[in-house]
């Protein structure tokens, strides 16, 4: 049975771990001891040991996930010593592959994205390089999408970032449901199922760009473009594309 080492026992590595075991996974999770609360509640839900220190993790486990802040990464490897040999997989955002192997040392080094959504197997799933350990060990956890280089890893980090954008867009429009005097579990029921409709819809319609559905429904003089003209008015789509930028970016100058 692989062992897997949890250096970074966080929000994101936590779902994972639970994603992993309710996939199936035939696995034995070890946990740093940092972060203690979560590593106990892992600990008692499911089939995980929390090990006394960082390094015993790294000495007993198969492969290393390094789930830790970007900014905790620095004394995390100054922490641990991993074998040269040993596979390491960052979730870690905008720390390149070649930093990664600079900082632990290891040559089987590779970066993985996913979102809250592997606690359900509902994740989109990439990582970079295309063959490493990180495709058969994640892929249970959700939609994996191949990519060839390590920029297209970033534009993914930035669908990332957006995926965690689309829960603010869905609340606000649940929040103005609610102001119209909607149960919030109406409003809620109403723009999620909106939006998983849009979603279905286009994934059935692979040869349709969303632009050309949405054209097809949004024809002058329906209310959907009454509002469409509102939202360009007023650049919601500019401004998408502006934090897109932005954090494109940010993540590009830490490539060096
Ligand atoms: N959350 C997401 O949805 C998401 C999505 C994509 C990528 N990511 C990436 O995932 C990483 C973690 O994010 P998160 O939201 O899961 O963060 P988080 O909840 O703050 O978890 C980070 C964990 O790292 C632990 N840690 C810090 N320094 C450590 C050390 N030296 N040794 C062992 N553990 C240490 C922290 O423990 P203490 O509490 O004891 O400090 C904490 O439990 C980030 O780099 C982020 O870019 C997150």
């Amino acid at each position: 049975m692989l062992k897997l080492g949890v250096l970074g026992v966080g929000d994101l590595t936590e779902k994972m771990v639970r994603g992993l075991y309710r996939h199936g996974s035939e696995l034995h999770v070890l946990l740093s001891p940092r972060n203690h609360e979560r590593g106990g509640m892992l600990s008692r839900d499911l089939a995980c040991v929390m090990m006394e220190t960082n390094q015993a993790v790294a000495d007993e486990a198969d492969v290393i996930i390094i789930g830790v802040r970007p900014t905790h990464l620095l004394d995390l490897a100054q922490e641990v010593k991993l074998r040269p040999d040993q596979p390491l997989i960052s979730v870690v955002m905008g720390v390149s592959l070649a930093e990664l192997q600079k900082l632990f040392g290891t040559r089987d080094c590779c970066r993985a994205m996913l979102s809250a959504a592997s606690e359900i197997n509902h994740s989109t799933v990439v990582f970079f390089p295309a063959e490493s350990i990180a495709a058969q060990l994640l892929a249970p956890l959700g939609n994996v999408i191949p990519l060839v280089t390590e920029r297209e890893f970033e534009l993914a980090t930035v669908a990332a970032c957006m995926n965690g954008w689309f829960y603010f867009l869905a609340d606000e429009l649940q929040q103005w449901f609610v102001q119209q005097g909607l149960s919030a579990q109406r409003a809620k029921d109403l723009t999620l199922s909106s939006v998983e409709d849009c979603v279905a819809y286009s994934r059935y319609k692979m040869s349709a760009t969303p632009r050309q559905i949405g054209e097809s429904i949004a024809i002058p003089g329906t209310f959907t473009a009454e509002g469409l003209e509102v939202l360009h008015r007023l650049g919601a789509n500019v401004a998408w594309r502006a934090a897109s930028d932005h954090v494109f970016r940010l993540l590009m100058s830490k490539q060096g």
